[in-house]
């Protein structure tokens, strides 16, 4: 395998934890290069379940180096509280883990302006983990980042200047109670010292690591619609989750990646709010929504549930350059006896075949649909998509076919051994 990106190619949760850690078997290095504790990704081992939402998914195979880069955001107090889980059940972190020292730092505040934006009428949805203010300080310039947290001097100097400002932001946009910077100087000191054995310089780790033919995996977090330029804008996370994100978010050059793997459910997802042209109606988004267990691996929330969308992932294979698809959850469509996919949009006399940027046409727009017999068989124990009955088939053949891009891998339920590739 060469150096790879693994990227959602629809609203987020399309089970990439399942198949980064699939992927991850194959790699020296595994990268998060964006997000930060707003993601989680679900990874099953026999009777074991994981949810990971800042260290990368590639920590549950032994030996494997795994890296925090520099696009990541990172609360540390959700950092750390994620290594002590992963200790307690066994799996060592040390010396397996580096966070790059340029990585942004959330902070109590950031996740106090998230909460109170979010109680606008006109919200996100977000996961109020303060992904959005953090990323906002740090293009302003304002931002603490992980060297920061390592210098008491910076700190101090960094923290007082900031909470200056956020402090007269709070009580005076939202009357709220301000921060004292003794204390969280103290406790992100702490922290600091907590963390430091594990940050260095990423970016050389990386490229030297790429030198001496090391693989790396690059793990994506959410998805190309919830990405901060090509997504569905302002219903967005903050940072840059398509492949792109990926030289940015960890220093090393564009020309080191050598392939683009796209993940997409079968059907398709989002949490929060904003536009979903294939949303379904009321009864088959409960029947969906409980059999593909729809709820935020995060926030808890039900996911919102509709059908595949081509307009979606053609607008994924683009902006990411996608050389393969992988397909999850094949099996929660199992019941069904008719499925549709979304071929286009129409909308004021025009088909749409490109993703529209305008928000209010994408709300409006209504989507074509092709029709395909169901199969009503249950796929969970299939290994072979030779086995696939024949409409399943059916159904991958003419997703492969509507976003020309090949289909490598299917996966019919949340186990490792519940995957097998294509083949054709
Ligand atoms: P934020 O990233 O918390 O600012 O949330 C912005 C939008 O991205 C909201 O619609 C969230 O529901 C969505 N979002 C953020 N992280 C994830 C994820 O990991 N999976 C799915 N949706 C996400």
């Amino acid at each position: 395998m060469s150096n790879s990106v693994i990227v959602g190619a629809q609203w987020g949760d399309e089970g990439k934890g399942k198949v980064i850690d699939i992927f991850a078997a194959k790699a020296d290095y595994i990268v998060r290069y964006q997000g930060g504790n707003n993601a989680g990704h679900t990874v099953v081992i026999g009777k074991d379940s994981f949810i990971l939402h800042l260290i990368p998914s590639g920590i549950l195979h032994k030996n494997k180096i795994c890296v925090i880069g520099n696009g990541v955001v990172i609360d540390p107090r959700a950092l750390l509280e994620e290594i002590a889980m992963l200790e307690e059940r066994g799996i060592k972190v040390d010396s397996r883990l580096f966070i790059s020292e340029e990585a942004h730092v959330i902070l109590p505040y950031h996740k106090l302006l998230d909460e109170l934006k979010e109680q606008k009428k006109k919200k996100i949805g977000t996961t109020k983990k303060g992904i959005g203010p953090c990323y906002s300080d740090k293009v302003a310039r304002s931002g603490i980042r992980v060297i920061d947290l390592l210098e008491e001097d910076t700190l101090k100097d960094k923290l007082r200047s900031n909470l200056e400002e956020k402090n007269s932001v709070l009580a005076k946009i939202y009357g709220a109670e301000g921060f004292n910077l003794a204390s969280m100087y103290k406790e992100y000191l702490d922290y600091g010292k907590k963390i430091s054995k594990y940050v260095c310089n990423t970016k050389r780790l990386l490229n030297d690591a790429i030198k001496n033919k090391k693989r790396i995996l690059f793990e994506g977090a959410q998805g190309t619609l919830l990405d901060v330029d090509y997504g569905t804008y302002p219903f967005v996370t903050s940072s840059n989750s398509t492949a792109g994100g990926a030289s940015i978010g960890t220093g090393v050059g564009p020309n080191k990646i050598n392939k683009v793997i796209g993940v997409v459910k079968a059907y398709t997802t989002r949490v929060g709010e904003g536009p979903f042209p294939t949303e379904f109606n009321d009864s088959l988004m409960e029947k969906i929504r409980q059999k593909g267990k729809e709820f935020g691996a995060t926030t808890g929330r039900p996911r919102r549930c509709g059908w595949f969308d081509g307009v979606v992932v053609n607008h994924a294979v683009m902006v990411n350059g996608l050389d393969e698809l992988v397909v999850t959850k094949l099996d929660v469509l199992d019941e069904l006896d008719t499925l549709k996919i979304c071929t286009g949009y129409k909308f004021g006399g025009k088909i749409y075949n490109d993703f529209p940027a305008s928000i209010k046409t994408l709300t409006q727009c209504r989507p074509m649909y092709e029709e395909l017999p169901g199969w009503r068989k249950d796929t969970t124990g299939i290994t072979s998509y030779a086995k696939l009955p024949t409409n399943a088939k059916r159904y991958l053949k003419r997703i492969q076919e509507l976003v020309k891009t090949k289909i490598v891998l299917i996966s019919v339920g949340s186990e490792r051994n519940q995957t097998f590739s294509k083949g054709d």
